[in-house]
């Protein structure tokens, strides 16, 4: 695990996006894992400036998303499809049929978690994957106790996630109670990996998953065991460090 400390959120980002496209430069028809969340917002505006700039192109590229709320339909408001679409997608070069989340509204959702594992598979596996932490730990929708062979599946978020997530919902009772993720297995099967986290609210699970034992209690502490990942701070969030 190598872990890369930056002065503010600014500089981390820089160096994550420089990453991401430094993978892109050398396969242009890379196999992206993406995440959500307010700490990626920052990295696609500035994965947007790049393109913009005629420095980074998504055209051969393919993505799959970590996760998306059970009960949400792709085109609501609040599901990780639409994040997708109006952060990212929609500003880049990148063919939508080459996108791809699971799918919140399954009738199935035991099956719907099967097809996206298989999927991911048959794409040729995830080259580069990013990773945000949830403040309990958690990386995608994998909260703590979840198996560290885990593959994609339907989890319960906890009653802490859920009230994080609660700014996006204009109503508390519409927050979702479960999602479909991939597991802490289909993480840790991805060629490589680049976590980052900013802000000191992060510092605890920060310091839980580089310094703690390997754990269930601490999901993303799995990634010690990833043979590529990169751990991107600013100085609040490795405060704890
Ligand atoms: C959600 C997402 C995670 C993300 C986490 C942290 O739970 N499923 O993938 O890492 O939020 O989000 P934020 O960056 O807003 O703190």
């Amino acid at each position: 695990m190598k872990v890369l400390i930056y002065d503010d959120a600014e500089r981390a980002v820089v160096s994550a996006a420089d990453q991401l496209v430094a993978v892109l430069e050398t396969k242009p028809d890379a196999v992206f894992g993406l995440a959500t969340g307010g700490t990626m917002l920052p990295l696609y505006q500035r994965l947007v400036e790049l393109h913009r700039d005629g420095r980074a192109s998504f055209g051969k590229a393919s993505t799959f998303n970590l996760d998306e709320y059970i009960g949400i339909a792709p085109d609501h408001a609040c599901s990780y499809h639409t994040y997708m679409r109006e952060v990212l997608f929609k500003h880049i070069d990148i063919d939508p049929s080459r996108t791809h989340l699971p799918r919140g509204d399954c009738a199935d959702c035991v099956a719907e978690a099967a097809r996206y594992e298989a999927l991911i598979a048959a794409s040729g596996g995830i080259d580069f994957q990013l990773v945000g932490i949830g403040q309990n730990g958690h990386i995608g929708f994998n909260e703590p106790t979840s198996s560290l062979s885990s593959l994609t599946r339907i989890k319960t978020l906890t009653e802490d996630t859920r009230r994080a997530n609660a700014r996006y919902f204009d109503n508390p009772e519409d927050i979702p109670k479960y999602a479909l993720t991939m597991g802490v297995g289909s993480i840790l099967a991805t060629r490589r990996c680049l976590l980052l986290a900013t802000g000191v609210t992060k510092a605890r699970a920060v310091a839980a998953m580089v310094e703690g034992p390997i754990s269930a209690a601490c999901p993303a502490s799995a990634l010690q065991l990833h043979p590529k990942a990169t751990i991107v701070l600013d100085r609040d969030a490795a405060a704890e460090l």
